[in-house]
């Protein structure tokens, strides 16, 4: 199996010919808000550019991918450079897996929650209407090339939704990371200066380990998905309603797009907090967390009944016949993971977002 090679540093766009992988063609994946980050010297590439946002890691995308991908000519031993956040590198990897039955390729995010999270690890997804992520590959990029600087690119809120990821990772290593997690404003990760390299590192590393005992999501890597389980149902039920201008992020502020994926990611992190008081772990974690989120002004509250989320959790795509599985944090860096906990015990948990009023 191919390693990946990490390498983060600040100004590593403006060098990154420099440092890729030796190859005899290449192609370009992007998106709109990022092509503009593109050095000029990957400027004369083929490349094809999509529209920003999760509407775009669709089969339909990914067909028209395929289709440039083909079109340019790529031969087998071709590079695709996939740049730009989760979406890009998600539906980028998917397409080189897939065009000539597999060529090579490097990520380069520039999100907050590509950079320590989505560009890495191999796994490659689409969307279907049945899910997120319902179809993908294990591909493995050679390289993830990381420059905190990209970060002073993206809106606010983006930058701010990536702390639910960056929380999460924190939670997985242990007091030292959270308590450095805790402090940070969003205004010094969009500086992209030391302390944005260092905790996108450090973020990146748990997930690092996690993926090298366990490439293939069949054991220990299953601990990333520490607030998914419940953040894919809050995901889900905001990507239905978002077409409709329903209020989908809580709090009564109506907001067409929907919850992002790391303040779904939050939510669920909350909710995965109380699940492990109510399974008999130690309080503490989730108002520390509660508390992180809303200095961040992330959301605390979903806008979804308890049994709209309950039954959205029904159709998550890691369900299994013996149950839904859940990652428990019980304390900094200790996290335990359980099968099919009592029904009661989630929907209990899922009070811990519910709707006031
Ligand atoms: N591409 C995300 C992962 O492999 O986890």
């Amino acid at each position: 199996m191919t390693v990946t090679r990490v390498l983060i540093r600040a100004g590593l766009l403006r060098d990154l010919p420099a440092e890729l992988p030796d190859a005899p063609q290449r192609f370009v994946v992007t998106d709109r808000n990022v092509e503009r980050l593109l050095p000029p010297s990957l400027a004369g590439l083929p490349r094809h550019v999509l529209p920003p946002g999760e509407a775009s890691k669709d089969w339909a995308t990914l067909g028209e991918l395929l289709e440039a991908l083909a079109g340019a000519g790529l031969q087998r031993d071709a590079q695709l450079l996939a740049v730009g956040g989760g979406v890009v590198t998600d539906l980028g990897g998917l397409a080189a897996s897939l065009h000539r039955r597999g060529i090579r390729w490097c990520a380069v995010p520039t999100t907050l929650v590509g950079q320590v999270d989505a560009a890495f690890g191999g796994k490659t997804a689409v969307n279907l209407g049945a899910g997120k992520n319902s179809v993908g590959t294990f591909h493995v990029p050679d390289a993830v090339l990381i420059d905190p600087g990209a970060l002073a690119s993206l809106p606010v809120p983006e930058l701010r939704a990536g702390l639910g990821e960056v929380l999460k990772s924190a939670v997985l290593s242990g007091e030292a990371l959270l308590a450095d997690v805790e402090s940070v404003a969003p205004a010094e990760l969009a500086a992209g200066g030391a302390r944005a390299a260092s905790l996108v590192e450090r973020c990146l590393a748990v997930k690092q380990v996690l993926v090298a005992r366990d490439p293939f999501d069949e054991d220990a890597r299953q601990l990333l998905n520490l607030g998914h389980t419940f953040g894919h149902a809050f995901e889900a039920l905001s990507l239905r309603d978002a077409r409709g201008a329903r209020d989908v992020r809580g709090g009564g502020e109506l907001h067409a797009r929907g919850l992002r994926h790391g303040e779904a990611v939050g939510l669920g992190l909350l909710c995965a907090a109380r699940l492990a008081v109510l399974c008999g772990g130690a309080p503490g974690l989730e108002a520390r967390l509660s508390a992180a989120l809303r200095r961040w002004e992330l959301p605390v509250t979903a806008a979804w009944a308890t049994d709209e989320v309950l039954a959205a959790l029904v159709h998550d795509k890691k369900r299994r016949a013996d149950g839904q599985l859940f990652v428990l944090p019980e304390a900094p860096g200790r996290v335990r993971m359980l099968r099919a906990p009592q029904e009661r015990f989630v929907r209990a948990a899922l009070e811990a977002v519910a709707p006031r009023g």
